[in-house]
């Protein structure tokens, strides 16, 4: 990696304590993301996306439901050290995340304006005139036209992207220096869904503010990230330049995903399920390399015994797979 680290995921494990007894969606994960950077994070339904970044901010009930192992690095702390307190204060000030559905997370009783306002407050000692000013001139970074207007509005009367944007100006009120992007386009048409990437993009190129990107689209990838990391069944099985990876995907779930990205002449209808089977339930991990079952390089070694991420000499990149060499083409096929 050249940027400069920000975020050190280091070994990272959550538990869910359930009644069906103790499951790990995020199991010795790790991945960083640089000054800066923009990271992408793909994989499947239920592979432990949304579970990675919701632990990075540990927003997970620690009294009743989950529990956390590893190391979280975000500057010269570790943010599982931290107590509630001082979480919530990285949550406020350094930290902030979007959320797919960004009608559930605005409350519809308030006007937009007042919601920033809000923010504002609560984290910066301003008066109300003063926020009600900034809240504007973010809507208005946000690229929301007549945001004075708009500022005035209930959630109701704003379009799926306007609210989008409207959770990206609560989100940017901190300034934060990362940004935690879960699925901001999928419930979105695709033009607004290319307008807000583009959006995005643009804060972290004028504002150097670095994002990790979540989604299960490699397009999206493609299009806005410099890295990617790929998760499986709560790993991560492969990681590196987001050049390196479209060139040649080293994992054979990574060349499975590729293979399901659409078409450029555009029907995403016609998007292939390229990946057979599914992603198992998290009480019925597979023993041995978790993705053996769906894999059509699997041999016995495979099904035993679990192979670790391991780095690719000369390059960035990272994967968790016995047959690698053999794919990248260094070792001779038996
Ligand atoms: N509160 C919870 N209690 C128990 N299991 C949960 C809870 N939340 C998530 N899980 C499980 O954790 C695993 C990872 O879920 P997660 O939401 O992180 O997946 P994801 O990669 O974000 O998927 P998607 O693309 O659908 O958003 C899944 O098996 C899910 O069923
Ligand atoms: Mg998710």
């Amino acid at each position: 990696m050249t940027a400069e680290p920000l975020l050190q995921i280091r070994e990272l494990k959550t538990y869910f304590h359930t009644e069906r007894g103790r499951v790990s969606p995020v199991d010795g994960v790790s991945l960083e993301v640089g000054k800066g950077e923009i990271v992408g994070i793909v994989g499947e339904s239920g592979c432990g996306k949304s579970a990675t970044a919701q632990s990075v901010l540990r927003l997970f009930d620690e009294k009743r439901l989950a529990s956390y192992e590893g190391e979280i690095r975000y500057g010269e702390r570790d943010l599982l050290r931290l107590t509630p307190k001082q979480m919530r204060s990285v949550r406020g000030n350094e930290i902030s995340m979007i959320f797919q559905d960004p009608l559930s997370s605005l409350n519809p009783v308030h006007t937009i304006g007042d919601q920033i306002v809000e923010t504002l407050r609560l984290h910066q000692s301003i008066g109300r005139r003063e926020a009600a000013k900034k809240a504007v001139e973010l809507l208005r970074l946000t690229g929301i036209p007549a945001p004075e207007r708009r500022a005035r509005e209930y959630p109701h009367q704003l379009s799926g992207g306007m609210r989008q944007r409207v959770m990206i100006a609560i989100a940017l009120a901190c300034q934060p220096q990362l940004l935690i992007a879960d699925e901001p386009t999928t419930a979105l048409d695709v033009t607004i869904q290319a307008q807000i990437l583009e959006l995005i993009q643009d804060l972290n190129r004028r504002l150097g503010m670095s994002v990790m990107l979540i989604t299960h689209d490699l397009g999206v990838v493609a299009e806005t990230c410099s890295r990617v990391v790929v998760m499986y069944l709560g790993q991560v099985v492969e990681s590196g330049s987001v050049r390196d990876l479209f060139r040649k995907p080293l994992h054979p779930y990574t060349i499975g995903l590729m293979r399901s990205v659409p078409r450029l002449d555009g029907d995403r209808q016609r998007e292939l399920p390229a990946v057979p089977g599914s992603v198992p339930p998290l009480h019925q991990i597979p023993s041995g390399c978790r993705f053996a079952p769906r894999c059509p390089y699997a041999d016995d070694k495979c099904r035993s015994s679990q192979p670790e991420l391991a780095a690719l000499p000369g390059t960035d990149t990272q994967v968790r797979c016995w047959h690698a060499g053999r794919i990248a083409g260094w070792e001779a096929a038996q």
